[in-house]
């Protein structure tokens, strides 16, 4: 699918894609972007939740600023002063008015990411405050009041969080006012071509090359794919490929290790193109990726969900020359849960 990368390319704040699921998400952003309603965005990691929050702000016809909020990375005693600010002389080091998050936000939108992760103090300072939108810089006496649209987002299940007892269900309650669930790319493939062709625009013009598109091999792997780090793991596959790649068209090599061709059967190639015994091994590697992607990369679910157990999955990835470790994407590489496994 030749794509002339002179051609100019969509601005990349906007949700590209064409599946009714996706479709649904900016019909529900068009009705309720200039409204004062708080919302919650939900969905994998690297589904556009950030991107989305920020096209809401960019349609609310906000005129203030879009305040960003990784509830996580707050640190407990810097918490109050970094959301409300603080005054001069309020304590030691604060040496002069300093304006916190929300007051930042006046007049705009306050984007609170990662919601999940807000400390039990943090979620009881968000209860008080999104309740009336007012709060105390800290050492002042005087109170403001901010008028900030308020979205949140999570990749996790915040109502399961609440059933075991780590976020509070007051606060659950108030944030999930309106939800948007940002599909998994996996659910619509039928978006990952032109995702793919944006992203190989952006990369030729970042990279000085001219990449005209992908071989039929290279859209059949990216197709094939489960994604599991979702447009994110697409857009750095394709940029890794435009700035490693030499041809004019990106390969099936080009990409990263695990959509390789030798563990995916290219649809334009097919089984008769290898011997039976290969071709008779692909639904097994087939299987056994797909239910690693499922479960991010896990091997004791990705097992249990094969109905095997974990050394067996070892034992079988062994025979069928499946390196899981160099197969695996590096988003999960670098994330938590990998210590568990
Ligand atoms: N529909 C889309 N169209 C174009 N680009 C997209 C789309 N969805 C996501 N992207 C791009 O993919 C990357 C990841 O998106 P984003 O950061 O919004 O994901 P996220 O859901 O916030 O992830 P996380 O949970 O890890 O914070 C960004 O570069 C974003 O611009
Ligand atoms: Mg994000």
């Amino acid at each position: 699918m030749p794509t002339p990368s002179h051609s100019v390319s969509p601005p990349t704040d906007t949700l590209l894609g064409s599946h009714p699921a996706l479709r649904r998400v900016t019909d529900v952003v068009e009705r309720i972007a200039a409204t004062p309603v708080s919302v919650l965005v939900t969905g994998e990691t690297g589904t556009g939740k950030s991107l989305l929050a920020r096209e809401i702000h960019r349609r609310s016809g906000r005129s203030g600023r879009f305040v960003e909020v990784a509830c996580g990375s707050l640190s407990e005693s810097l918490l109050e002063s970094e959301l409300f600010g603080h005054v001069a002389g309020a304590f030691t080091g604060a040496v002069a008015d300093r304006p916190g998050k929300f007051l930042q936000a006046d007049g705009g939108t306050i984007f609170l990411d990662e919601v999940a992760t807000a400390s039990p103090a943090l979620q009881v300072k968000l209860l008080r405050v999104l309740q009336t939108m007012q709060f105390e810089p800290v050492g002042a006496v005087k109170t403001h009041a901010v008028d900030a649209r308020v979205i949140f987002a999570t990749n996790e299940d915040l109502a399961a969080l609440v059933a075991a007892g780590r976020f509070r269900a007051d606060l659950f309650w108030r944030i999930n006012v309106v939800t948007i669930e940002m599909p998994a790319l996996r659910e619509r493939p039928g978006d990952i071509a032109q995702l793919a062709t944006h992203f190989l625009r952006v990369a030729a013009a970042k990279a000085g090359r001219r990449v005209e598109g992908f071989t039929p091999a290279a859209l059949a792997a990216l197709a094939d794919h489960g994604w599991p780090g979702n447009v994110r793991e697409l857009e750095h596959a394709v940029e890794r490929a435009v700035f490693l790649g030499r041809g004019p068209l990106v390969d099936v090599a080009d990409l990263p290790p695990h959509l390789d061709s030798a563990l995916v059967v290219p649809r334009s190639v097919g089984p008769a193109a290898c011997s039976l015994k290969v071709a008779l091994t692909q639904p097994e590697r087939q299987m056994i990726l797909a239910a690693l992607d499922r479960h991010g990369w896990r091997r004791d679910a990705a097992a249990r969900a094969l109905g095997i157990n974990r050394t067996t999955l070892y034992k079988k990835a062994k025979r069928l020359g499946m390196d899981l470790a160099a197969l695996e994407p590096s988003i999960h590489a670098s994330a938590p849960q990998s210590a568990s496994r």
